[in-house]
């Protein structure tokens, strides 16, 4: 690709998000369409539509056919929200909040701060409290990257041993429905930022599956003071790789003090509270350092990539100790610890 196209790059990320905002991709499910009937369907101006679905034809996202009729193809299926492996809220987040807030990567480059201050004055999560539309794209766009690794767990880990699990920062709690549907008696606790567990709570009652419902809920916490205790295992899924070193150790610190009261409230019988971090273990090459350069701009100030040897010493630090390290299929690690033993 020339330089002449890939300056232009991020007008394909705004074009994705705004198909996915407009939903053309159900429009588009019992065939091909004009563009006028498209923008008749999503209140549109059909030349916007026609230029639209043009640019991200370029990309390989619908196709034009010779009568000027546009229809799907296989990348842009997973616009669909009833797509098995949808990745509509993705596509809305990359071409909105993270969007903006990347236009102020120079602000890092230069001073190494995060370009979410400078764009909101706040974090993306203190901005997403004020901006529930914002929050609730955002809750939708983790389900979205999450389905392939929570079915990988929920279907390869053993957790016949577990009566309570407990998800710290499960955002909409995509990966405890996921493994409760594979322990029908097991019950779990998202454990969330208020506005994320009010949502939660909320869809989880729509979808109106009684036995869920009963063994699934949501608590507000924030996961730097208090998160529940009485959990046999607690997740951590993508949560500390938003976070500093020093953050981190505190959020694994708070999860730990949770964990010894698991240990009371059982008097010490029964089972040993288990925590699993699910996390992308990194090394500095080039892709890697896609995910470095955005951790920068988006994320807490003085985040970085976390290598194996990092979060080794961070969970020491905060009195814990891992048991064993398990690669999923996605690019995630499973990373077990326990209570370190005195
Ligand atoms: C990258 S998302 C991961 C969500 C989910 N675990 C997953 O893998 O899809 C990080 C989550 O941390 C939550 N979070 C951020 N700050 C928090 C806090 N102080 N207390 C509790 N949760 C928090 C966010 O609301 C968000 O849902």
């Amino acid at each position: 690709m020339q330089l002449l196209q890939l300056a232009g790059m991020g007008w394909i990320s705004r074009s994705l998000s705004v198909a996915a905002r407009l939903d053309i991709a159900s429009r588009l499910v019992d065939g091909p369409k004009t563009p006028e009937e498209i923008a008749e369907l999503c209140d549109a101006d059909p030349d916007g539509i026609r230029y639209l679905l043009r640019v991200l034809g370029v990309v390989g996202v619908f196709h034009e056919n010779e009568d000027g009729t546009f229809q799907h193809t296989e990348i842009s299926q997973q616009l669909r929200d009833d797509h098995p492996q949808s990745m509509r809220h993705w596509c809305v987040l990359g071409g909105e909040m993270y969007y903006d807030v990347w236009r102020d990567l120079l602000t890092t480059v230069q001073t190494g701060k995060p370009a979410s201050r400078s764009e909101y004055g706040s974090s993306i999560y203190a901005y997403m409290d004020k901006d529930s539309d914002a929050g609730e794209v955002y809750d939708k766009a983790m389900v979205d990257i999450a389905r392939p690794a929570a079915a990988e767990i929920a279907r390869d880990f053993d957790f016949s041993w577990v009566n309570k699990s407990i998800d710290v920062g499960g955002g909409s709690g995509h990966l405890l429905k996921t493994i409760l549907a594979a322990h029908p008696t097991m019950e779990g606790v998202v454990a969330e930022r208020a506005d994320v567990a009010e949502r939660g709570a909320k869809s989880l009652a729509e979808e109106g599956d009684d036995d869920l419902s009963r063994r699934l809920s949501f608590t507000p916490v924030d996961f730097f003071e208090k998160v529940p205790s009485g959990g046999d295992a607690y997740f951590l899924k993508n949560v500390l790789h938003n976070w500093s070193p020093e953050s981190s150790i505190r959020i694994l610190k708070t999860i730990r003090r949770a964990m010894v009261g698991t240990v009371e409230e059982h008097e010490g019988v029964g089972v040993e509270p288990t925590l699993f971090i699910i996390e992308p273990l990194l090394g500095h090459d080039n892709v890697s350092s896609i995910r470095a350069l955005f951790q920068m701009v988006v994320c807490e100030e003085g985040t970085r990539i976390r290598s194996e040897e990092d979060l080794r010493s961070q969970v020491a630090s905060a009195g814990l100790e891992i048991r064993s390290i398990k690669n999923l299929g996605t690019e995630h690690s499973v990373i077990e610890c326990r209570l370190a033993r005195d």
